[in-house]
């Protein structure tokens, strides 16, 4: 489990091991773009204003992995040792 600050809404949201952000983030009442939920369209990317990045999607670069300002929230977490990331939501 990690956490999830939403800067601009000015909540944290817990994500459980079995769910991912964008679900936390719709279950705090926060709507978010969303198409496919499997990390391929492009929709649900979000700017990350703090924290490290497990990218699981499939379309961000390698350049965008490495810069870690943006994230799918459909499929991608937090990385292994991070316990908060920080969204401009
Ligand atoms: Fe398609 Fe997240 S909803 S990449």
């Amino acid at each position: 489990p990690f956490a999830v600050e939403l800067r601009r809404t000015g909540r944290t949201v817990e994500v459980a091991a079995e769910s991912t952000v964008l679900e936390a983030v719709e279950s705090a009442g926060v709507r978010v773009l969303s198409s496919c939920r499997q990390g391929v369209c492009g929709t649900c990317e979000i700017p990350v204003l703090a924290g490290d990045v497990d990218h699981r999607d499939a379309v961000l670069s390698a350049e965008d992995r490495a810069a870690g300002t943006t994230m799918l929230v459909c499929v991608s977490r937090a990385a292994a040792g991070c316990g908060k990331l920080t969204l401009d939501l």
